[in-house]
Parts: C-alpha cells; structure tokens; sequence
C-alpha cells in the first residue's frame, strides 16, 4: 500500500512517524475521513472547512489546501489502484513532536505538523449493511467521546472500546450516550430516526461530532418536505421508532433494523430510510457531475 507521509509518497511498510510525535503520546491531532467515487473525492472543501476550523482551535499552524489534498487523494487512488473504484480515505494531522524537547507544552504551534494521507477499499461489509441494515448496542455514559465532541480528534478510546463491546454483542455498531441518558452519536456515525413521518437527530449542542453527511441528510430531507428537526432521542425513542439510520461519509445512509436485540419497525430497511438513500446517492451523482467551481463536487 502507498501512503502520502510529509511530502512524500511511500510503502506504507516505510512510512515513519516520531516517537516524540503529539499524536502518538497524547492524541494530540485530528483526522478526516472522507469518500472517494471512482477515485474523487466527494465533498473535500466541506471536510477541509471543519479541519481548518479544528486545526484553529487547537492553534496548529498548518492549513490544507483544497488543491493539494485533492491531487494527493487522486495520486493515492491511482497508485494504489483504487481510481475507478469507491474508497475511503483518510487524512491525519498531527503534532510533529521535537527531537530536542520529547514532551514539549510551549510554542506548540511552532512545531511542524506531521501530516499523513491514505487510501483503502471500502470496506466489504457496507453495501450489505446499506441493503440490510444493523444492529446496534446503545451504550452507558462513559463512552461518550471525550471533552471535545465536537471535534474529530485522535482521542478516540472511549469510542473503539465501545465498538468493540457492540462487536462482541453481535452488533455492527455502538450509540454512544450521555450522562442524562440522552442517545449521541454512532462511534463513526450520526443518528437519525424516523417518527410518526418525521426524521430526528440528536442536537449538536448535546456535545457530538455534527457530520458532513448529517448535514447534507438533512437538506436532503427538507428539499424532499420531510421534517427533519434536532430533537432530544431517548432509548425508547429508538426502540419505538418506525425506522432508525445511521449517515456517515463513507457509509453514506445504514439503516438501523435492530436495537439491543430488539426489532426495529418491522425489522426491514424501510421507506423513508430508503427513499433518503436514493436521493443521497442523486445528490452525490449531481455533484460529482457538476463543473469544479462547485465545492461539494470537489
Ligand atoms: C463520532 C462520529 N460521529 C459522526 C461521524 C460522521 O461524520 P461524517 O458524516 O462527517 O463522516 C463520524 C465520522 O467518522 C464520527 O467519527
């Protein structure tokens, strides 16, 4: 596999990163998962808009540029034979960290980010789950996703010890909770459910990762005159809902059928879930047909 470390193109197998690098000591980082269709990337300039705003907030010096990262992920399809097919792709910032100081607190901001790109196949299961749909653990409070929600950092334990809980319940994901007993989020996904002919997300205020996908399902859905609303979702909210789906970038809309070993709605991806998943697959056509000057065909 070649991978993009720093400038370069590499075999994954002599990639080398720090051992004084901020991510690997302290997660101190962030990363954006992203799709490619047959080898482009779908909506960069909206990802590149929420790192830029992260990399901000942690006082990184280093910016992407559109350009660049785009011509990276192309050259990365392409070399790994990956350009007429789907991907996922994946782009990791870090603090580069100082042979001179191992542990350094101050002028962070000065050290050169280590910066890091890939592409892999999507993953094999997903069309299934597309078609299918999941089942899924709804965890306790301690999973939530660290005292950044919002941001798509590389402290992601809680949430991998999650997954891996749900993996050994024979589920496919974890809904993560807060402390009122609130549902969040998926460990890489949003949530939304169908109810009484209206589609719910639990609100971004509640301290979650507010997706790109999210926010395009719920143009989607008004554009569509559905309902779609921020609204505060229980556990029983899911277990009574008609129908219930996860969006992601690379899993663009999974419909959730089973929830703590019960059934959702009849059981069976249904038809809001799947008319959402049409029009998003249209919506992301439409934009990848459209000339470059539009941002999300980027
Ligand atoms: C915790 C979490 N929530 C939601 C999402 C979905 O975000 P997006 O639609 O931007 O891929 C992700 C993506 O990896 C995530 O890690």
């Amino acid at each position: 596999m070649i991978v993009y470390l720093n400038g370069e193109f590499l075999d994954a197998a002599d990639a080398r990163v720090s051992l004084f690098d901020g991510g690997y000591l302290y997660g101190d980082g962030l990363y954006e998962t992203l799709r490619l269709y047959a080898g482009r990337p779908f909506d960069l300039e909206g990802h590149l808009h929420r790192l830029t705003r992260e990399l901000g907030l942690l006082g990184y010096a280093w910016r992407p540029d559109p350009g660049s990262l785009r011509a990276i992920f192309q050259e990365l399809a392409r070399r790994n034979e990956l350009g007429e097919r789907d991907a996922r792709a994946r782009l990791t910032i870090s603090r580069g960290g100082s042979p001179q100081q191992p542990l350094p607190v101050e002028r962070v901001s000065e050290l050169p980010a280590t910066v890091s790109a890939w592409v892999e196949p999507i993953p094999a299961e997903i069309p299934r789950w597309q078609a299918e749909g999941i089942g899924v653990s709804i965890m306790k409070p301690p999973f939530a996703r660290g005292n950044f929600p919002q941001l798509k950092t590389l402290n992601y334990l809680p949430a991998l010890m999650a997954l891996r809980f749900a993996r050994a319940e024979g589920c496919e994901e974890a809904i993560l909770t807060d402390r009122q007993g609130k549902l969040l989020e998926g460990v890489s996904s949003n949530l939304f459910v169908v109810r009484d002919g209206k589609l719910a997300t639990p609100p971004s205020r509640l301290g979650l990762l507010a997706g790109r996908t999210r926010a395009l399902v719920m143009e989607i859905a008004g554009a569509a005159g559905l309902v779609a609303q921020e609204t505060g979702i229980e556990r029983r909210d899911l277990l009574m809902a008609g129908e219930a789906f996860l969006s992601g970038s690379v899993k663009e809309i999974v419909p959730v059928v089973r929830a703590e070993g019960a059934t959702i709605g009849d059981g069976r991806p249904g038809p809001v879930t799947r008319d959402l998943q049409a029009r998003y697959g249209q919506a992301v056509r439409a934009a990848l047909a459209a000339p470059a000057s539009d941002p999300a065909a980027q």
